[in-house]
């Protein structure tokens, strides 16, 4: 046969034999956009799951005193809330995005492993069933303790606590194991599927950034797997390993979980600047600033992200020297990142700018982002952690950093590519409505947690003193407006998905001449023949 491929043969139903259809073409799926679409409406239920847990914590804090929920439910909605927006939304969103695009930006007919592709999806609804059971279980008389340990799991307290922990310990091995195949499969298709000519150094920046979340993945899902294996063993085989009175330490649970913990921060926001790294040349008309120094510098952060874990424990009393060491570690971080940033303004500047809903997130997660980088920094200093640690000023940092930073990145990855996705354009009025909406109450809420954090009000706590009330009021009505917002985009969605404007080739008008509908995978040109081929068309 010809090597000319025609649209006609791309879209032929007739060349199938009898693909499952009904349920089954998604329960067997091997078709990676299947498993991307999957993916993300299984991220979209977590969205909600976890946000009304969310609004839930808030309209507890609206004022003080004991309203809505007793401690013990407040504290298990601490942990589950955290447990679902990281592994529940963020995550599989991300590898919505990934499923759905990398494929296709370097050429490959499908991902490397299909078929455990279909695995790494499935698991997750079980371990979402096992998450939100540990949440249930607690209604049953007898099952013990609530969950109440935040999302930390630090024993004594996870030690101690009833059935609900081992609901979420089997939950956590799951996720493990789904996150871990899912990232083995990213970086085997990254290796080895790439198209004739497609270099590693050609890739969309989207495509590096998976490549070093997967690696991440690969190397701290086992030690957060196993530290809670551990802990598994403390409560039911009599080891001791977190337990002093039998020759243990509870702070090595500690390393095991932020040696998981902070790298992980980097899986739930690489994936996103990788977005950035697609969107902003699309928006600016112009090829991205400094694409090989962008590559490095992510490979600078996932070293760096490696070993700096410590900065999470400062109070545990360790050495001057290992304080010291896990500071200046961790200042070091504001240099990649600091560069990354220049990259994309550098870009922006002097283009041809137009400010889709896309674009818009991207330029607010550069500045709201950089914000959390500076509060970052704040929090590395030894001293001054001291004071801040446990506070509402962390939960104010990380909430700058994972929501811009993560969360804001995946609304302009899907911005960007329903589209691509839908082949229908999503209504621009309404989108930009939905950024300025969350962006604005989404400030509203967590900027003044900064100031009741230094003022000493502690995090994690259900009640808290009168002096409080103000920033917590406005904390919460943002956080209700903030919640309200994600219906609008619930609706924006389903409106396009069901139908609109038909999306045209290059729906963004990107600069990148000669290569007609392939703007999606900017800023690297790949080769022609970079389109999704079915296997049969040769
Ligand atoms: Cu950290």
């Amino acid at each position: 046969m010809s090597a000319v491929i025609h649209e006609s043969d791309l879209n032929s139903e007739a060349h199938h034999h009898g693909p499952p259809t009904g349920f089954k073409r998604w329960l067997y799926s091997t078709n990676h956009k299947d498993i991307g679409t999957m993916y993300l409406i299984f991220a979209l239920v977590m969205l909600f799951l976890g946000g009304a847990m969310a609004m839930l914590i808030r309209a507890e804090l609206y004022m003080p005193g004991l309203q809505i929920v007793n401690p013990d439910l407040y504290n298990n909605l601490v942990t589950d809330h955290a447990l679902i927006m990281v592994f529940g939304l963020v995550m599989p969103a991300a590898a919505g995005m990934a499923n759905w695009m990398i494929p296709m930006m370097i050429g490959a007919p499908d991902m490397a492993l299909p078929r455990m592709n279909n695995m790494s999806f499935w698991l997750l609804p079980a371990a979402a069933i096992l998450l939100v059971s540990s949440l249930l279980v607690q209604f049953i008389p007898g099952t013990g303790t609530p969950v109440n340990t935040g999302w930390t799991l630090y024993p004594p307290l996870s030690v101690q606590v009833g059935l609900g922990m081992d609901l979420l310990i089997f939950s956590v091995h799951l996720l493990g194991i789904s996150s871990i195949m899912a990232s083995i499969n990213i970086v085997t298709t990254i290796l080895n599927m790439r198209a004739p000519g497609m270099t590693m150094m050609k890739m969309p920046l989207f495509v590096w950034a998976w490549f070093f979340t997967g690696l991440l993945l690969i190397i701290i899902m086992p030690v957060l797997a196993g530290g809670v294996t551990m802990l598994l063993f403390d409560r039911h085989f009599g080891t001791s390993f977190f337990d002093a009175a039998g020759g243990g330490d509870p702070v090595l649970f500690q390393h095991l979980f932020w040696f998981f913990g902070h790298p992980e921060v980097y899986v739930l926001l690489l994936p996103s600047i990788g977005v950035l790294g697609m969107v902003i040349p699309t928006f600016s008309r112009k090829p991205l600033f400094g694409y090989k120094p962008l590559v490095y510098f992510m490979g600078f952060l996932f070293a760096l992200g490696l070993i700096v874990w410590a900065h999470h424990q400062y109070t545990i009393g360790m050495s001057l020297g290992a304080t010291t060491y896990f500071m200046i570690g961790t200042i070091l971080i504001s240099i990649p990142v600091g560069l990354m940033i220049f990259n994309f303004i550098f870009t922006m500047w002097r283009g041809s700018m137009t400010f889709e809903t896309p674009m818009l997130f991207a330029i607010a997660i550069i500045l709201m982002f950089s914000f959390a980088g500076v509060t970052g920094v704040m929090l590395a200093v030894v001293p001054a952690d001291l004071q801040y640690h446990d506070t509402y000023f962390v939960v104010a940092h990380f909430h700058y950093a994972l929501i811009p930073g993560a969360v804001f990145g995946l609304y302009a990855g899907v911005f960007y590519w329903l589209p691509k996705w839908t082949g229908h354009m999503y209504d621009e009025k309404l989108g930009k409505i939905f950024f300025w909406w969350t962006t604005l109450s989404f400030n509203l809420t967590f900027f003044p947690q900064h100031f009741s954090g230094l003022a000493g009000m502690p995090r994690r706590i259900i009640d808290y003193n009168i002096q409080y009330i103000e920033f917590n009021q406005i904390s919460s009505i943002g956080a209700f407006l903030f919640g309200l917002s994600h219906l609008l985009f619930l609706y924006i969605i389903i409106k396009t998905v069901k139908g609109g404007e038909k999306a045209p080739a290059k729906p963004w008008d990107g600069a990148q001449i000669g290569t007609p509908g392939l703007e999606w995978t900017l800023p690297s040109p790949p080769p022609f023949h970079s389109f999704t081929t079915p296997p049969e068309v040769k």
